[in-house]
This record gives C-alpha cells, sequence and structure tokens, in this order.
C-alpha cells in the first residue's frame, strides 16, 4: 500500500472538456475561464472573481494592485508603498512572501501556534509600526486563523486585509468562506488541491473598481477585459482592442484550465465531505497517542469548520520526527515539512528584505517538529487504518 501526497482528482469530465477546447481552437482565456469565474463567485458568495494561472500569480497581482498607484483604500487605510511593512505569518508558502517583496513592500514574520498551526493574533498585533499597512493571514492547511480577532485588529489600526486562502478553499469561518473576509482574498487550484485546473489561481473581492485593476493588470494593462472600460483614463479615441491604461503582466489561465474548473467546481463540496470524514476517522485512530503525548494534531481554531489540506502532527521533540519520517516514508507514507518551515530560516530570506517580530518558537516547532501526510477525496477506511497502524507501530 502506498499513501501519496496527492491523488488526481479529475476524470473523463474534465478530459473531454479540455479536449473539446483543443478542437474548438478557442485555447486561450475565453469563455470558460468566464463561467467558472463566475460560479466561484457564486459559490464563495462574492462579487467578482479574476482566474489566474496560479496561487502565487494571485497573490502577485493582488500585492501589485494594492501597491499600483491607481488603488484605492478603503476609507483609512494605506496602499502599499515603497518600505510599507505587512504582517504575515513565519510558517507559510514562499510565494506569499515573495510578491510583498516583489511589490516593493516589507514582510513582517510574526509566530504561529504550534497547535493551530495558524499566526497568533497577539503576535500580529505587537509587530503593529508606523509603516504596517496591510496583513496577510494565511488559512494553513486547511484550517482557519482567528479571522475574528485578525478583524477585530485590522480595523482598529486601518489595515488592508488580503487573505491567502491557497490552502483552504471551502474552509469555513461562522459559516461563510475563508477568502472572502478581507479586501481580496486568493485561492490555488494547483494539482494536490482542494480542486485541481492542473494550475490556477483566482482573486476575489467585492469592491468593483477593484476587480476592475485586478483585470486589467492581469493583462498587459489593458482594457479589454474590464467592466468599465474608461474607469482608468479615457480610451475612447484608441482601437479599444489595443488601449493601454496601466501596468501589468500576463497572468492569464488557458481555456483547459477554465475547463477543468467548470467540472471540478461542482465537486468541492462532495471532496470536501469526503476529506472531513477521513480527517475524523484519523483524529480518532491517532487519539490514544495523543492522549499519550507522543504526538499532537492540528487544532481547529474554534469557529472554524476545516477542510484539511493535508494530515499534519508534531512530535515531542526532533529527533523522534526524523525517525518518525523515516519510518512513515519506508512503510510506503509520503511525508513532507509543514509547509515551508518557519520561512525566517529559510535561506532565501538572508536576501529579502524583512522584519521578525518578537521570538519564533511556535513556528520553530513547527518546523523542528511537524510533519504531514496527504489527505485527499480517495482516502478509504483501509487507507486510514493502515496509516494509524503505522503510526502507532513506531510509537510502540
Ligand atoms: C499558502 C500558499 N500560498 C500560495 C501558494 C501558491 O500556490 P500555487 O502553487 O498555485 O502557485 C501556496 C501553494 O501551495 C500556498 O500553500
Amino acid at each position: 500500500m502506498r499513501i501519496r501526497l496527492s491523488e488526481p482528482t479529475y476524470g473523463e469530465e474534465e478530459i473531454a472538456e479540455v479536449l473539446e477546447s483543443l478542437r474548438s481552437t478557442q485555447v486561450s482565456m475565453g469563455a470558460k475561464c468566464k463561467g467558472f469565474e463566475q460560479a466561484f463567485a457564486r459559490y464563495a458568495g462574492v462579487k467578482h472573481a479574476v482566474f489566474v494561472n496560479s496561487g502565487s500569480s494571485a497573490n502577485l497581482l493582488a500585492w501589485f494592485a494594492i501597491a499600483n498607484p491607481l488603488f484605492r483604500p478603503p476609507e483609512g487605510c494605506k496602499g502599499l508603498y515603497p518600505g510599507a511593512e505587512v504582517i504575515v505569518p513565519a510558517v507559510t508558502w514562499s510565494t506569499t512572501i515573495w510578491p510583498i517583496v516583489q511589490a516593493g513592500g516589507i514582510p513582517v514574520l510574526v509566530d504561529c501556534d504550534p497547535l493551530s498551526l495558524q499566526m497568533r493574533p497577539e503576535a500580529v498585533e505587537a509587530a503593529i509600526g508606523p509603516d504596517t499597512v496591510a496583513i496577510s493571514p494565511v488559512h494553513a492547511l486547511g484550517n482557519s486563523c482567528d479571522l475574528d480577532a485578525l478583524r477585530r485588529i485590522g480595523q482598529r489600526h486601518n489595515l488592508v486585509m488580503m487573505e491567502d486562502t491557497c490552502e483552504a478553499l471551502g474552509t469555513r469561518w461562522q459559516g461563510r468562506m475563508v477568502g472572502t473576509f478581507g479586501l481580496l482574498g486568493t485561492y490555488s487550484f494547483f494539482f494536490s488541491h482542494h480542486i485541481t485546473t492542473i494550475e490556477g489561481g483566482m482573486v476575489v473581492t467585492d469592491d468593483d473598481y477593484l476587480a476592475d485593476l485586478l483585470r486589467c493588470l492581469r493583462a498587459h494593462g489593458w482594457t479589454r477585459d474590464l467592466a468599465d472600460k474608461n474607469r482608468f483614463g479615457d480610451s475612447s479615441a484608441l482601437d479599444t482592442r489595443f488601449a493601454f491604461v496601466n501596468t501589468g503582466f500576463n497572468l492569464r489561465p488557458t481555456e483547459l484550465n477554465g475547463a477543468f474548473g467548470l467540472h471540478q467546481l461542482p465537486k468541492l463540496d462532495g471532496f470536501n465531505a469526503q476529506r472531513r470524514q477521513a480527517t475524523q476517522a484519523l483524529s480518532a485512530g491517532l487519539a490514544p497517542l495523543v492522549a499519550q503525548g507522543d504526538i499532537s494534531v492540528m487544532a481547529v481554531t474554534p469557529g472554524a469548520d476545516p477542510a484539511f489540506f493535508g494530515f499534519p502532527l508534531l512530535t515531542r521533540d526532533a529527533v523522534t520526527r526524523r525517525a518518525l519520517a523515516e519510518h512513515l516514508e519506508r512503510s510506503g507514507i509520503e511525508v513532507r515539512p509543514i509547509i515551508c518551515g518557519n520561512m525566517a530560516r529559510q535561506p532565501a530570506m538572508a536576501h529579502v528584505r524583512h522584519r521578525v517580530a518578537g521570538r519564533l518558537d511556535g513556528a520553530d516547532r513547527i518546523m523542528d517538529c511537524g510533519l504531514y501526510f496527504g489527505m485527499h477525496p480517495g482516502y478509504d477506511n483501509a487507507d486510514v487504518a493502515f496509516v494509524v497502524d503505522r503510526i502507532s507501530e513506531f510509537f510502540q
């Protein structure tokens, strides 16, 4: 038996839709991408969803929109100016952080709770300085940050909130989808995520103006995809196919990605129900080890209805973590570090202007003692029993 970190979740429907796109020769961003955006916005309960070619691109687009001269911040807030600070959790993926730096900001790393794996609200508040303009909660591994606490802090200090939800599609906070609480939220549809478009990402917002700014920056700075073509400047005298009103990238998805999205999204609730079932069974199976103090498993933040992305656990110390990881790999269970561990300890940070606010003891513990194994909709009882037995035999 082999438990891999991820398993494919697509089938004949996605393949047939892709083939239809290829045969039609409409392969660059078009009706299928638009249809997926509309369906996604409806599903998430937001006004706008802007589809891009990865979750990293979604973060890039979001931060460059916030840094753009045409950005209109919510009342009392500021955009991202050169040297402005953004608070991020120390335990996150690299491309939560790089786009902030690329857009001219300074990431400020704060500690995470080793039980819930989420950024600590009290560490966020303590990290705020005169140049702090934004906060980027990351809902790690399908759990949720304490969004009530973070929203209160954001409101008290006039901070823009950009939720990196790339690991938590379908996770809810007080009944509402995470990623829809901030000014913007981003999602990823990479192969191993809750649904996949092979590669792909989404930015969501309720702000009409900001949505057009995102669409403009997504594709060349031109006006083609804007709801209001003259929003950023009068281009009526120009050929409307080639009117440029801003800087921009090309972060567009293809119709093949849109084709996947159209068929994957209706399956999301079912996939997440299966994830929740497997999570409960694994938690029950591992409960004796938790009671003995051999491991801790991710504690769901009160108020969250999670959709576990992987199944993380922490051992007592780093030596045990290493031995357990070797045992599981030898037994056919793939394991990996919890996201990137403490990003402050990644070599790249030596070249990146940043600030570490306070101690990162929780993030260090997550890095040194944490691992996770795969959690996907295909899990059955035999998979759960196999994983529980292999972990239990290690501690015997
Ligand atoms: C928290 C977080 N942000 C951003 C990303 C980037 O997403 P993508 O792999 O689609 O570029 C990931 C990837 O897994 C992630 O975990």
